[in-house]
């Protein structure tokens, strides 16, 4: 499928149910390589960015089985130490292969992300971890390479610059089996690195704090497989909540844990949209024109960067001016210039780190491309509202994240193909 085709100006309405999380899943696969007896995921959703960790999974030897929505994991009795370039390169998440590999053999090789060199798009935080843990660190031939010393991996101290998700994650995972004690400070909060402790503590790992700022891991010399289910995913959730309030319409979003929207339903009920807990799920009922807001996007708890595209989109049907300030991610306003060719009146500013949205706007339908996964939802939602047909190229960026987003929105009346 290359395109979607979206005729806009339906109100969404009925029940949609929110998938398993993806960015919890992608680490929980990459640590299912560090029991000695099989795993079983439940709630796995199937999609692209999935299926690339699996397939760097068996890459290391491992045997993996699908049935209907759960994953069945046989981790390698000695998997091979290196992760090739071709699937790092598709996704970046497939870094998170290192912690558990150099856990498990005392050594890791990963081929640099894609396209991109150490310092731009950074990996330094997962390397300082790794090194502080007493790995050797050497570069060659488009590849990182890790080494534990003689001793294996010693338990440390180790305070991470920037509270990255992908760093906090790697480190947590190679401490699992580490001698003693590793805590980890600044570390990431979010709910899927609380997951993934869960998932870990299940498999007989040590781990306190995790959600906090400091997360304390005490290695122990095994881990045995268990049977585990992931959390739904809260991006997925946010973006039916913003389809729900930018169409006006009226949508009960399941599966969902309130906690990990809070922020957004801050921010959509600054806005006049309302939003309840019903029946153990979210409904969201749309205004005809909402109220402008200003945010900034954090890390958690503060308001997801993954969201911040979805939200701009409805800012720009929204009365009055909106001021976003991206302050996670360096370059993530892609999705301006694509909103502004279906009418959007934005602004970057603050050498490129704030967007300034003037609306409300009438969107009209045009060809559009995804530049990227929370891009490409954000042009989705935007053509749900907008005029006549919106189509929408580079699909293949926002299957990475979303299950069965036409069928989904198409239960919910979009005219969407
Ligand atoms: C994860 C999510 C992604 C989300 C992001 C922030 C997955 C698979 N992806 O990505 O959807 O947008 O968290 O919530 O879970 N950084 C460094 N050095 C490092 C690592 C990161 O400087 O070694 C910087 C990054 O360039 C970025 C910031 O830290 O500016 C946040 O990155 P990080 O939290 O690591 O995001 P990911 O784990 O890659």
């Amino acid at each position: 499928m290359e395109h979607l085709v979206i005729r806009g100006g339906k109100p969404l309405s009925g029940t949609v149910r929110v998938s398993g999380s993806k960015n919890a899943v992608l680490p929980i696969i990459a640590a299912s390589l560090l029991p000695n007896s099989p795993c079983t995921l439940v709630d796995i959703p199937d999609l692209a960015d999935v299926q690339t960790i699996c397939q760097v999974l068996i890459h290391l030897g491992a045997e993996i089985e699908r049935s209907g929505s759960n994953l069945v994991i046989h981790p390698p009795e000695k998997p091979a130490a290196e992760a090739p370039y071709d699937f790092v390169r598709q996704m970046r998440a497939s870094f998170l292969v290192m912690g558990p590999l150099l856990a498990r053999t005392g050594q890791a090789t990963v081929s640099l992300p894609g396209g991109c060199a150490i310092g731009t798009r950074p990996i330094d935080l997962h390397l300082k971890g790794m090194h502080m843990l007493g790995a050797d660190i050497e570069y060659g031939y488009g590849c990182v390479r890790t080494i534990a010393g003689p001793k294996g991996l010693q338990g440390e101290r180790i305070y991470l610059d920037f509270p990255s998700v992908g760093a906090t994650e790697n480190i947590m995972m190679a401490a699992s089996l580490a001698s003693g004690v590793t805590v980890i400070e600044n570390a990431a909060e979010e709910p899927e690195v609380v997951d993934l402790a869960n998932f870990l503590s299940a498999m007989g790992a040590k781990i306190k704090g995790a959600g906090t700022k400091v997360i304390k891991i005490t290695g122990v010399t095994k881990l045995k497989g268990v049977k585990y289910s992931v959390i739904p995913d809260r991006i997925e959730a946010g973006t039916f909540m913003v389809a729900a309030a930018i169409t006006g319409g009226d949508v009960l979003v399941e599966n969902v844990i309130i906690d990990h929207v809070k922020p957004l339903i801050a921010k959509l009920g600054e806005m006049g949209v309302i939003v309840n807990e019903e029946n153990g799920g979210i409904r969201v009922v749309g205004c005809t024109e909402c109220r402008s807001v200003d945010l900034k996007t954090m890390p958690y708890p503060g308001f997801p960067t993954d969201l911040q595209p979805q939200i701009m989109a409805l800012l720009a049907v929204s009365r009055g001016t909106g001021i976003v300030t991206e302050t996670v991610f360096e370059n993530r306003f892609m999705h301006v210039s694509e909103l502004k060719r279906m009418g959007a009146r934005i602004k970057v500013v603050g050498a490129g780190r704030s967007a300034v949205i003037q609306g409300p706007v009438n969107l009209s339908g045009a060809y559009v491309k995804a530049t990227d996964l929370r891009a490409g939802a954000a042009l989705v939602l935007a053509g749900l509202k907008a005029s006549g047909e919106t189509t929408v190229g580079n699909v293949h960026h926002i299957l990475r994240g979303y299950e069965h987003l036409v069928e989904k929105l198409r239960g919910l009346g979009a005219d969407i193909n």
